[in-house]
């Protein structure tokens, strides 16, 4: 309700201005007390998944809280789990600005901000200080300057500063924005990385006493040969779950309206009606046993409950959240709740 009077004043503002003050105001310390007054108690559907407890099945998609600046604000708005990233070795400043664009007419944006982030050295001292306490997952990637031959030095080097702090990691290969990013989605780079990457996970299992699951987030845009091939790696190293999807660069959706034709990759609205269709190939991929976390359009009740009778086991939602406002994860874990039978 409030979110209606507040929406069009950050709508006239240029978009990652918008997005700036509503990050820097919900780091204030006033944010998490505000936000549990709008929001009220998060809801209680518990589940326990790779070996966690998750409040409920709605989460917070990488990439609105790059630099984990704001987790206790967005913890207060009833999430069961947030994901923090993506998050780089090294502090770098993303692509040149503009780079954030809204389609008002489709509740859709396109961004190609390229991992904008202050560094993994700075995101795991403010996760260290953080109050809430959900299940909290902090999302990695490559440098725009490393190389695609040393890109698994960037993924093992966050992988190993963040894991103390992390519930979850999620190896992100699926962003558009950084150059040749997508291609460690295929078959022999990915067989490559995931082979380091899990191999790490089993040495860091020894010195934290604990396993630290991984997640893979992978893109909209591939065949079911691709899916299949990456299903089966998933398998083959033991990746404990799967995040479909990321942005899409399929355009056809936004043809003819301002800034549809952005580079970059497209959220929201237009990758709904796609989004149950994508998790209900990657469950009969997958199996039972791996864990589906859904991304893409989710903005209401019945596109959360949609995901999860498709195979999905959480939800995530960010270009939702820009439309809707703070009363959106309260809104579709109610409908989880009632959706799902208790476990
Ligand atoms: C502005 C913007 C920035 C994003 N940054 C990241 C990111 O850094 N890492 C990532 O894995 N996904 C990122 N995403 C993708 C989202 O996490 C999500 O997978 C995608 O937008 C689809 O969900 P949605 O339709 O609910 O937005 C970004 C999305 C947007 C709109």
């Amino acid at each position: 309700m409030i979110y209606r009077l507040v929406r069009p004043a950050l709508f006239a503002l240029d978009a990652e201005r918008s997005h700036d003050l509503t990050l820097a105001a919900l780091t204030s310390p006033l944010a998490r007390p505000a936000m549990q007054a709008l929001c009220g108690p998060t809801t209680d559907d518990p589940a326990r998944l790779l070996g966690l407890d998750f409040a409920n099945r709605i989460g917070l998609a990488a990439g609105l809280d790059k630099d984990a600046r704001a987790i206790d604000a967005f913890g207060a708005m009833g999430f069961g789990f947030l994901e923090v990233g993506t998050v780089t070795p090294r502090a770098q400043p993303g692509n040149a600005k503009p780079r954030l664009f809204r389609l008002p007419a489709r509740q859709a944006l396109i961004n190609r901000f390229g991992f904008n982030n202050r560094g993994v050295a700075e995101l795991v001292a403010r996760v260290e200080r953080r109050r809430w306490s959900g299940v909290l997952g902090i999302n990695i990637g490559k440098n725009a300057d490393t190389p695609a031959e040393r890109a698994v030095d960037d993924y093992l080097a966050c992988l190993n500063a963040v894991a103390p702090v992390a519930d979850y990691v999620t190896v992100n290969i699926s962003s558009p924005n950084t150059k040749n990013l997508r291609d460690l989605q295929q078959r022999d780079a990915l067989d490559t990385l995931l082979s380091r990457l899990s191999g790490e996970r089993d040495s860091l299992s020894d010195t934290l006493h604990r396993r630290v699951p991984i997640l893979l987030k992978v893109a909209p845009d591939m065949d079911d040969a691709q899916r299949a091939d990456i299903a089966a790696l998933v398998s083959q190293h033991s990746i404990d779950g799967v995040i479909a999807s990321n942005t899409t660069l399929d355009r056809d959706a936004v043809a003819g309206l301002d800034h549809g034709d952005e580079a970059g990759g497209l959220s929201g609205e237009p990758l709904r009606a796609r989004t149950p269709q994508i998790i209900a190939t990657w469950r009969a991929l997958l199996g039972a046993d791996t864990l589906l976390v859904a991304a893409g359009g989710i903005a209401s009740a019945a596109d959360a409950v949609a995901a999860r009778a498709a195979g999905a086991d959480l939800v995530q939602v960010y270009t939702g959240l820009i439309y809707e406002g703070p009363g959106l994860p309260k809104r579709l874990a109610k409908a989880m709740a009632a959706a799902t039978p208790p476990n």
